[in-house]
């Protein structure tokens, strides 16, 4: 069926100039972290890019809730088997008291390696081995979802593409040798400390800050040693694949989740740092579904929402902890949203109260009437609520969220209680300090002003910097120095070296020669006495 006539074949070619024309990048996005609040912040990064013209191709594990003309999804889903597993790890950290960052770090280590494995599996499937063993696949750049995925930086170069990372936390000692930021454990305080802006650390914080610095050094390196043989097994039969070394020395820049100049901490970074913190909140919220917008809008007293993030399902509680909270938030006289997976078995009705399985969180906390957040403190929800101007009373449980809420109570945007030790009364009473104290609104509301002033927005930002990379095909000039020199170099300890044998030297020289001046001035005297006593 050979009809091609040439003005077909010009309308072909003139089609293919329009659609895939020098405007639009085709730009893969590896997204494959289990955590669905990652996925929302990549997502959303996808959508920016399709909204102005990119063809992007994703893929996932999770299902993502963006739908997009211009987005394929390439899904490879959990199993049934490991949706269990998944669940059951889910359950066992919401169990455990994790207060403290750095040993819940090492604890759900084990837990995590489930993740991690899936991470590596996805990227040995074929669906994903056709983007770069397809000859006709041309990518102009690849965006990676990063969390402790180092070798999936190995399909970069695969596809001869630039890479840039998304990552969906602030700048932070895991990125140090992919981004080359210099550590500063004097005066940044990391994750876990709470220091109020403008405050220095006292010595006894910076003792503890050196120590956490130095465990994130030895998970690093655990990390490292699993990356490289997954690495070595995804990649290890393509000699001309680099080696795991040199990976991260060939990032563009990397996207970080964070907005130093409102929420601190003060440091230095790297032009290839850009922080784009909020990214996944729209300028202008969406409507509301109507049930969820007819609940609000008859709210007289006002009206909280209760979230206890995506990774942990409600029910993985003890139904303890859940009467608990049913039994205070039913004799409130606000009303409660409640996100709850499970309908049929709710903790209690209440007219007060509204279950759903699914909330636009962000437009709903973008709602007037919504004057409390009771949320897990996942980074994703604490910073909506930043954004709107939203108190939070925060019931951490494990990872990140015991140190996010300790800064968010630190910065006065509300109060933090333990999840697992969850009592009627210091709840309640909470609750009706955070509703009745115009000081912790006040606070978030002068916040929120700051974070969102800014010269060009977070969305503004991923697509200029993203299509900064196409444009110049990768941004080595960016590169920071310091990802190829080692410890010795980069803390100039080979200059203080020299600088110490020189002083020796000049020590002993200078020792050498004034014993010697001694030596001659006390010889004269000697030879005169010689020469008068003959
Ligand atoms: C967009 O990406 C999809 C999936 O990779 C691909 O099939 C399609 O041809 C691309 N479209 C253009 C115009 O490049
Ligand atoms: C680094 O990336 C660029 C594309 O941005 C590519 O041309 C170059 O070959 C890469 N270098 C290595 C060592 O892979
Ligand atoms: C908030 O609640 C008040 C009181 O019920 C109501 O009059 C108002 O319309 C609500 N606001 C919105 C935006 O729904």
């Amino acid at each position: 069926m050979d009809r091609s006539s040439p003005q077909t074949v010009l309308l072909a070619l003139l089609s293919v100039l329009l659609i895939g024309g020098c405007q639009g990048g085709n730009i893969l996005g590896v997204f494959t972290s289990i955590s669905p609040s990652h996925l929302i912040i990549h997502m959303s990064m996808a959508k920016v890019l399709a909204e102005n013209g990119h063809n992007v191709t994703v893929v996932t594990v999770l299902k993502p809730s963006v739908n997009h003309k211009d987005i394929t999804v390439v899904q490879i889903p959990m199993t049934e088997e490991e949706h269990k597993i998944m669940s059951a790890t889910m359950s066992h950290l919401a169990s455990k008291d994790n207060g403290n960052m750095v040993i819940s770090m090492f604890r759900s280590m084990g837990r995590m390696q489930f993740m991690m494995d899936k991470m590596r599996d996805i990227m040995k499937d074929q669906r994903v081995k056709d983007l770069y063993e397809n000859k006709n696949n041309k990518f102009d750049l690849v965006l990676l979802g990063y969390f402790l995925n180092t070798y999936q930086l190995g399909i970069a170069h695969k596809l001869k593409a630039p890479i840039v990372i998304a990552a969906s936390m602030p700048p932070n000692e895991l990125f140090k040798s992919i981004v080359g930021n210099p550590s500063a454990a004097s005066f940044v305080p990391a994750m876990n400390m709470a220091v109020e802006r403008g405050e220095v650390m006292t010595f006894v914080q910076r003792i503890q800050n050196f120590f956490t610095n130095i465990a994130m050094e030895v998970f690093i390196a655990i990390i490292k040693n699993y990356n490289a043989n997954s690495y070595k097994e995804i990649y290890g039969d393509d000699p001309n694949m680099p080696a795991f070394e040199e990976l991260g020395k060939n990032v563009s820049l990397a996207f970080f989740t964070s907005h130093a100049l409102s929420e601190g901490p003060i440091r230095p970074n790297v032009p290839a740092v850009i922080e784009v913190g909020g990214i996944q909140i729209t300028d202008k919220p969406n409507p509301l579904p109507k049930q969820l917008a007819e609940f609000l809008s008859n709210a007289d007293n006002g009206a909280i929402l209760l979230s206890l993030g995506s990774n942990v399902k409600s029910s993985h509680l003890k139904s303890d902890t859940n009467n608990k909270i049913f039994n205070v938030l039913s004799k409130l006289k606000q009303r409660i949203i409640w996100k709850w997976e499970d309908l049929d078995n709710t903790p209690g009705k209440s007219d007060n109260i509204l279950y759903s399985k699914w909330l636009p969180q962000d437009d709903i906390l973008a709602h007037p009437n919504i004057t409390l957040f009771i949320t897990h403190a996942g980074k994703g929800g604490i910073t909506e609520a930043q954004y709107h101007g939203k108190p939070m009373l925060a019931l951490p449980i494990f990872a990140d969220q015991p140190s996010n809420a300790l800064r968010m109570v630190k910065y006065g945007f509300g109060l933090s209680l333990s999840l697992l030790t969850l009592e009627e009364e210091p709840f309640k009473e909470s609750l009706t300090e955070l509703l009745e104290n115009p000081h912790y609104t006040h606070k978030v509301k002068t916040f929120s002003a700051l974070y969102r002033d800014r010269p060009i927005s977070a969305r503004e930002s991923v697509l200029f910097w993203c299509e900064y990379v196409m444009r110049h095909h990768g941004a080595p000039h960016l590169q920071s120095p310091l990802l190829k020199m080692n410890y010795i170099e980069a803390n100039n300890l080979d200059v203080l070296a020299l600088l110490v044998v020189i002083i020796i030297v000049f020590i002993y020289i200078s020792k050498y020669v004034i014993s010697a001046i001694i030596r001659k001035l006390k010889e004269k005297p000697k030879n005169t006495n010689k020469i008068k006593k003959h």
